[in-house]
């Protein structure tokens, strides 16, 4: 079975030719094709949904040819399409849902509207064969979430976000320093010679019973120390990174134990559980290594797929294809299906 993905949700138009082979019964990506629109964006320090849908109008055409390419597969060979139909942006969605629509209709195979997160959810599955069930922690410029994910279609959100997601808070602490865009990278790299210590920035709902997570609070205390301190030093910057990088992952470790411990509680029988991180923030060492460490202390195995399969990409959309149609969950009405930017 090849199927055809097609990702344009965000800021990135991503197609990829996922195959699996009953024999081998291991997934194979054939193909794996993201164009980023970073750099039509980081004049504006941020993504500009209007700049967005245009640019997957451009290119989406020649991303898929590319993929088709790459793979050595035409569109007569492919057995069916799966587009990402939310949550995202409308106007890119619009773009690949239309395209794939057009694709499958004329070529008689089956469509596949997927939601962008199930996609994020069974990525493990692809890049290592994970059984489920497992834990997700989805840290991205758009999510921050604890998942179980049981099985195809059956998700369990444990936590999400009450405010600012987390990579959307790395981006915005950068603007504040004028670091450039995108944020998370160059927040982390400034940390790395910042003193961790100097600011006592707030530890959002650390001890709480309750499992969300908030971000905009400590973010409000960045911009309050960085504009008491007008102009800033190189090292005052370095120090504001490191402390409010030090904030976010002792937050984050107070969430994730909380699930990993409700996890273990729900399946006793579970040797080594699962934690699977995915999202662009996945990338960051600091969180990292917290995770590791913190499923070494609680008996789990960390999962961290490679990271053009933990940030966003159009193989996890052929794959959640692939386990659908595999699942008998196919939808029959997937051509009338209209592009959801909240799902
Ligand atoms: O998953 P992703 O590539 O795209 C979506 O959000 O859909 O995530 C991008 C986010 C951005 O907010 C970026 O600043 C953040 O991930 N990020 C990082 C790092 N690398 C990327 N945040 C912290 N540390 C990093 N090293
Ligand atoms: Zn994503």
């Amino acid at each position: 079975m090849r199927v055809l993905g097609i990702e344009t949700s965000c800021d990135e138009t991503a197609a990829s030719i996922v195959a699996l082979d009953h024999a081998q019964a291991r997934p194979k990506i054939l193909s794996n094709v993201v164009l980023s629109q970073i750099a039509e964006h980081a004049a504006f320090g941020g993504v500009v949904p209007e700049i967005a849908a245009r640019a997957h109008v451009e290119a989406l055409d020649g991303i898929i040819e590319a993929a088709l390419e790459e793979a050595g597969v035409t569109l007569e060979q492919v057995d069916a399409v799966a587009a990402t139909a939310g949550p995202g942006l409308v106007g890119g969605l619009i773009v690949g849902l239309m395209t794939a629509k057009a694709i499958a209709s004329a070529t008689q195979k089956p469509l596949l509207a997927i939601n962008h997160l199930e996609g994020h959810a069974l990525t493990a599955r692809l890049s290592n064969g994970l059984e489920f069930p497992y834990l997700l922690l989805l840290v991205s410029g758009g999510h921050t979430q604890i998942l179980r994910i049981g099985n195809v279609g059956d998700y369990q959100r444990w936590a999400t976000t009450i405010d600012d997601a987390l990579g959307e808070a790395f981006d915005k602490v950068a603007k504040m320093l004028a670091l450039p865009y995108p944020g998370g990278p160059n927040v982390e790299k400034a940390a790395a010679s910042g003193d961790p210590n100097r600011f006592a920035f707030p530890r959002p709902l650390k001890g709480s019973a309750q499992p969300d997570f908030s971000f905009s609070g400590l973010k409000t205390a960045v911009r309050q120390a960085a504009s008491a301190i007008a102009p800033l030093s190189d090292q005052d910057v370095a120090d504001i990174c490191a402390s409010f990088q030090a904030a976010v992952t002792d937050t984050l470790a107070d969430r994730v134990k909380r699930a990993l411990v409700r996890f273990r509680a729900d399946y006793p029988d579970r040797k080594t559980p699962a934690l699977v991180v995915a999202g662009g923030v996945a990338a960051n060492h600091a969180i990292r290594t917290m995770l590791e460490q913190l499923c070494a202390a609680h008996g789990f195995s960390f999962v961290a797929p490679p990271h053009i399969l933990c940030t966003d990409n159009a193989a996890m959309i052929a794959w959640a294809g692939i386990e659908r149609l595999n699942a008998g969950m196919a939808d029959p009405d997937a051509f009338d299906f209209v592009p959801r930017s909240r799902w």
